[in-house]
């Protein structure tokens, strides 16, 4: 019997509600699902690839049939790579619409045979995203209901220690002249 293998990719930066939403709906309807984890240098993300990885895996360790992984470069390369038949996203809201219909629209003419499947978080995430989860946690706002537990717990380890440096506080050892110093350093070599 044919398996269908689908990968979810994304930022998660951080992860959400709404994507373990998707994740546990895509899990019913896929034999197996690879939550895949995008390396995007150009990005500057508050949590490393790494950090993200290791949320999901916890956040998704129940399910049998999801696993978590990181890839660069195209989607549809990566997708091929695992044999994957299909990619899927998740639509909010009409919004979304245009830029996933888009997306998915430029994966099927890079490879056709990859089909985008969409799907429907819950309506009471349809309104969240990683970035106002970041932009709430960063201006003191409670971001519990809208993270899992343990990603509300990184994110505020985040912020106390985003904190403690926009007070002074700096790393043990390190002299208070030291960082500004080497910046400006590297500021004298660039130009
Ligand atoms: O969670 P996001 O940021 O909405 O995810 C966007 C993502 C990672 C799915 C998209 O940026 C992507 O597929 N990037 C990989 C590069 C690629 O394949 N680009 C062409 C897309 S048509």
């Amino acid at each position: 019997m044919k398996r269908i293998k689908a990968i979810y990719p994304g930022s998660f930066d951080p992860p959400t509600n709404g994507h373990l939403d998707l994740i546990e709906r895509g899990s019913k309807i896929f034999d197996e699902l690879v939550v895949a984890v995008l390396r995007n240098p150009e990005k500057d993300p508050l949590f490393s690839v790494a950090d993200r990885r290791k949320m999901l895996e916890e956040m998704t360790a129940s399910f049998d049939n999801v696993s978590v992984d990181t890839f660069d470069g195209l989607t549809v390369d990566y997708a091929l790579r695992l044999e994957a038949q299909a990619i899927l996203r998740g639509i909010r809201a009409i919004s979304d619409y245009e830029y996933e219909l888009q997306m998915a629209l430029m994966n099927r003419k890079l490879q056709p045979t990859l089909e985008t499947v969409f799907m429907m978080p819950a309506e009471k995430y349809s309104y969240l995203s990683s970035r106002l989860v970041r932009e709430v946690a960063q201006l003191g706002g409670s971001i519990a209901c809208l993270v899992p537990e343990l990603v509300e717990r990184k994110v505020r380890e985040k912020m106390d220690i985003a904190h403690k440096f926009a007070n002074g506080d700096r790393p043990a050892g390190k002299a208070p002249s030291e960082g500004k110093s080497k910046s400006r350093k590297k500021k004298a070599q660039s130009t």
